[in-house]
């Protein structure tokens, strides 16, 4: 249930920061890839060391601390959360977090994240009732973040009262819950820290077309439609209303995304102009093939004597034809190539009359097909562009929403 999960856990000053030592080794042990993100004051009561030693990875403390030159270490572990927790969550960070101050990890990680926020508090009792903490609480519970509430008992500082962090073995029990099938998606919808896309119609293509010679054979290409994939589902996490239109993948269909099934190139033509009227985006990121057989056998081909020549004609530029028909529609294409990318990227735009063109170098190592990274440049109609550093694709699918999300307010104000 936790394998292939990453957990960020944001570790602050408080005395129940021996509890976090316990729930992060938990979580490890059962599969999870954790991140301890501390602030300088957890770091008087543990050293960091402690915490690298039990999650094998390199514990943050520091948003000058940069460990990997191609990512910016806030950003990339914000992104790769599946879930930030930040326990022991002291009335310092708590008030920080509500009032949108970012001067170390955690409160940089936490306005940068798209994942679901979970906060443990712990303090001393009059200051967990006081109305500061309580109307900070109220905020960040607005915002869609959800508290773990901490328990009644003995607190260090000799009081008796609400202020305890909760046991990890229960903060455990509440992870497992949310990562377990139906639990997950039901918190996970309540507990979106941001909705950014909601009200946005998108359709989304991926993969790759067959185009068929005969029953049992075909001409296609070596996408995998993982990227495509990872936008719809990113985007319909973020709110979106998506329509993924898929050529055959051997991927599971994104939660929250209705999957149309489109094997040919003139099945996904169809089946994206039925909804284009009502879309408000659209992103192209199937392999569409520029030529299908132009004769298609009825029953399969017996081999002949000598060579075999297929004639092949024209498909539907999908993209082209979009774009030629394009009123109010954010329309984004994809340019795979091998070299020249920047002008090939832009001739597409221009051609294909697209807002925004998504180009990577498909023979560099980390970019392109079949694997789970891409490296891509990000180019805009407004004639910027953006190289982004290589990273995996469902973290780029977030970076690319947020591109569409920025140049569409310009286009539609
Ligand atoms: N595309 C499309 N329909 C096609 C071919 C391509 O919609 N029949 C879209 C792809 O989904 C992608 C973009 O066009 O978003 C770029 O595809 P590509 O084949 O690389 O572009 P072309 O303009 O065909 O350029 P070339 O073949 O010269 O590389």
């Amino acid at each position: 249930m936790m394998q292939g999960k990453t957990i960020v856990i944001g570790v602050t000053g408080g005395i129940a920061i021996y509890k976090i030592a316990d729930l992060c080794s938990k979580l490890t042990q059962k599969g999870a890839d954790v991140w301890v993100l501390m602030t300088e004051s957890a770091t008087r009561f543990v050293q960091p060391i402690t915490f690298q030693a039990l999650v094998r990875n390199p514990v943050l403390t520091d948003t000058f601390q940069e460990p990997n030159p191609s990512v910016i270490s806030h950003i990339d572990v914000a992104d790769r959360a599946d879930l930030l927790l930040i326990a022991p969550a002291t009335a310092n960070v708590i008030g920080k977090l509500a009032n949108g101050i970012a001067d170390d990890m955690i409160s940089t990680t936490f306005l940068a994240t798209k994942a679901p926020v979970w906060i443990a508090p712990a303090m001393n009792v009059n200051m967990y009732a006081h109305p500061a903490v309580q109307d900070n609480m109220s905020k960040l519970a607005s915002w869609g973040c959800r508290f773990i509430e901490p328990e009644e008992g003995y607190l260090a500082c000799g009081w008796i009262g609400k202020g305890r962090l909760a046991e990890p073995m229960d903060m455990l029990a509440q992870i497992e819950a949310f990562f377990s099938e139906g639990t997950c998606q039901k918190d996970a919808a309540l507990l979106k820290v941001r909705q950014d896309l909601q009200g946005i119609k998108m359709v989304v293509t991926a993969g790759a077309t067959r185009e068929a010679i005969d029953p049992v054979r075909f001409f296609t290409n070596h996408s995998s439609g993982k990227m495509g994939y990872a936008i719809a589902e990113a985007a319909a996490k973020r709110g979106a209303d998506v329509t993924l239109i898929s050529g055959k993948t051997n991927l599971a269909r994104p939660e929250d995304v209705e999957v149309v099934e489109a094997v040919s190139a003139e099945d996904m033509f169809r089946e994206v102009i039925k909804r284009y009227a009502h879309a408000d985006v659209v992103v192209k990121a199937a392999a569409v093939a520029d030529y299908r057989p132009k004769m298609t056998y009825d029953h399969k081909m017996k081999k002949q004597p000598g060579d075999l020549v297929i004639e092949m004609e024209r498909t539907t530029d999908i993209l082209a034809e979009l774009g030629a028909r394009k009123t109010h529609q954010f329309l984004v294409g994809f340019a795979a190539e091998t070299q020249d990318v920047e002008a090939n990227a832009r001739g597409k735009m221009e051609r294909k009359n697209t807002d925004m063109i998504v180009a990577n170098n498909v023979s560099q190592e980390g970019a392109g097909f079949g694997v789970d990274t891409n490296i891509v440049t990000v180019y805009l109609r407004t004639g910027e562009s953006y190289p982004l550093p290589q990273m995996d694709k469902s973290q780029l699918a977030h970076r690319l929403l947020d591109f569409i999300l920025e140049a569409r307010r310009g286009k539609v104000e």
